[in-house]
């Protein structure tokens, strides 16, 4: 059976998201592309230029941040299987990964023009081959029609400890209400997507319960590495 294109995985910060994704794409052979980075680039590439990314945001200054998007020589790459977003040839790993950006990053996210862009060029990399994606908005808009879809969930407290564990300092609950609340793209669950609850779970379980909807959902044989 031919192997469809995508695989999404949704929910909030912490929800295992990242970690979960990055190890399905390499057993299925499929890219992984991480959507959240792609507007963490854009928020950072709009502070470097000195643009105000703070609340509240006017239409102007919402205008400015889009027309970026006409202008920056921003490209997807595909290294060692992974998407990401370059600019002017360059993947800011670390500087996207900033107290500053993290702040500014929902902000960005909430302009309509500027969603539009990331959906276009997420679904013109599902075309070159098969992804595992993972965001907030991926099986609700990005693709509506992925045979696979998560969205993965924790409870408020242990994924602030989460947060705490890596070392992040922001309030992971601040950044999930503005994506929770914004009108376009917003943070819910696709009405087909499976809901998985991790709380208390080890990644190694969380894995293998999605490897078992997978296999189901793909019928991949059982022999599929573990
Ligand atoms: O790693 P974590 O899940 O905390 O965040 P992320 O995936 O890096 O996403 C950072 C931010 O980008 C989110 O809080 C959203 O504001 C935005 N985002 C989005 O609007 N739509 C997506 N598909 C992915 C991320």
């Amino acid at each position: 059976m031919k192997l469809p294109q995508v695989i999404a995985v949704d929910g909030p910060s912490a929800s295992g998201k990242g970690t979960l994704s990055r190890r399905v794409a390499q057993v299925l052979n499929y890219t992984y592309v991480d959507s959240g980075a792609m507007y963490r680039t854009l928020a950072w590439y709009c502070m470097r230029k000195g643009m105000r990314l703070e609340k509240p945001m006017s239409l102007d200054d919402e205008r400015a941040i889009a027309r970026q998007l006409r202008s920056w020589k921003a490209e997807m790459k595909i290294v060692d299987g992974q998407a990401w977003l370059h600019v002017d040839d360059y993947f800011p790993a670390k500087e996207i990964r900033t107290d500053a950006v993290e702040k500014a990053v929902p902000i960005v996210a909430q302009i309509g023009k500027v969603r539009d862009w990331m959906v276009a060029e997420q679904r013109e990399c599902a075309a070159r081959g098969p992804v595992v994606m993972e965001g907030r908005d991926i099986g609700t808009e990005v693709f509506p029609l992925a045979p696979v879809k998560f969205f993965l969930e924790a409870d408020t407290i242990e994924r602030q400890k989460r947060i705490e564990g890596r070392g992040g300092s922001t309030d992971g609950a601040w950044r999930d209400s503005m994506d929770i609340n914004r009108k376009q793209g917003a943070l819910i669950p696709a009405l087909d997507a499976i809901r998985i609850n991790n709380t208390g779970q080890t990644p190694e379980e969380t894995y293998a319960i999605l490897m078992t909807h997978i296999r189901e959902r793909l019928s991949l044989s059982e022999s599929l590495p573990a």
